[in-house]
């Protein structure tokens, strides 16, 4: 029996979000600079992006570049905002192959013009497309999101569009930058760090977390799979107690 074979498709996850990490450290494994790592991560989006839609994931969230990463050395940054647009450019192609939408979440407005108008381009020509959304989070945080949330429930609320008494969590959620898009189910990092690194701190209140020691550029489609596998053998009890789970 393969991996695959394993995923009860009635039990997906809805939506993965993936911390893609490690690509700096598999890069000076093999001697090589760090952007050498971040070109060989586009081959484990192509995949993991594949493995999803084919499986029937309906939402796929990636952390490709974050507020913070901005603070890296300039010339890594340049590069990275390179590759940025030669892969959208370059798999636009798969995302019609495989019937997927593109979104982005971040503060794009701090991107490069060449990178935003190839990102907007890539958007609009998928618009269409309805097997799955793959979201990229781009110079995103999480605290950036929840700033600018607030900011604009409180413009909204001095305008008189918004009444305090009706905020409640449905109606923050409308204000985030994932606005319509259910909360990740399942969450992924790789290279072997633990922690969240300011990435989607509200959507992931319940979502289970898996962790692989596996650097990015590695990660392949069995690797998803395995990850789906765990997340399946898992009782998610929201705070109920087990007796409580129908099963
Ligand atoms: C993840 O890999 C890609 C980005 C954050 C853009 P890193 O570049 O963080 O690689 P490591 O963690 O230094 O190995
Ligand atoms: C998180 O990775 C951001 C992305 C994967 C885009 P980092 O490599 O930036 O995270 P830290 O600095 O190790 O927490
Ligand atoms: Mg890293």
């Amino acid at each position: 029996m393969s991996l695959k074979d394993k995923i009860d498709t009635e039990r997906l996850p809805e939506h993965i979000a993936i911390i893609m990490d490690g690509n700096g450290r598999w890069a000076r494994q093999r001697s090589r600079p760090r952007v050498f790592g971040h070109r060989h991560g586009v081959t484990s989006v192509r995949e993991t992006a594949e493995a999803a839609a084919e499986l029937g994931v309906k939402y796929l969230t990636l952390y490709a570049f974050s507020t913070e990463n901005w603070s890296r050395p300039r010339a890594e940054v340049t590069a990275l905002m390179k590759l940025l647009v030669q892969t959208i450019h370059k798999e636009t192609k798969t995302l019609h192959d495989n019937n997927i939408r593109l979104l982005a979440v971040g503060n794009l407005e701090n991107l490069p013009k060449v990178t935003l108008d190839e990102l907007q381009d890539a958007i609009k020509e998928t618009a269409h497309h309805d097997r799955m959304s793959m979201i990229l989070a781009l110079s995103y945080s999480s605290r950036w999101e929840i700033t600018r949330a607030i900011q604009e429930m409180t413009k909204d609320a001095k305008q008189g569009k918004l009444d305090p008494d009706q905020v409640n969590e449905n109606l923050i959620s409308e204000y985030l930058t994932t606005k319509g898009i259910p909360d990740p189910e399942l969450l992924i990092r790789t290279s072997g760090e633990y922690r969240i690194s300011n990435f989607l701190l509200w959507q992931i209140a319940y979502a289970e977390l898996y962790f692989t020691p596996k650097f990015w550029p590695d990660f392949r489609k069995e690797d998803l799979y395995e990850a789906i596998i765990d997340f399946q053998k898992r009782e998610r009890r929201f705070g109920k107690t087990s007796e409580q789970i129908v099963k």
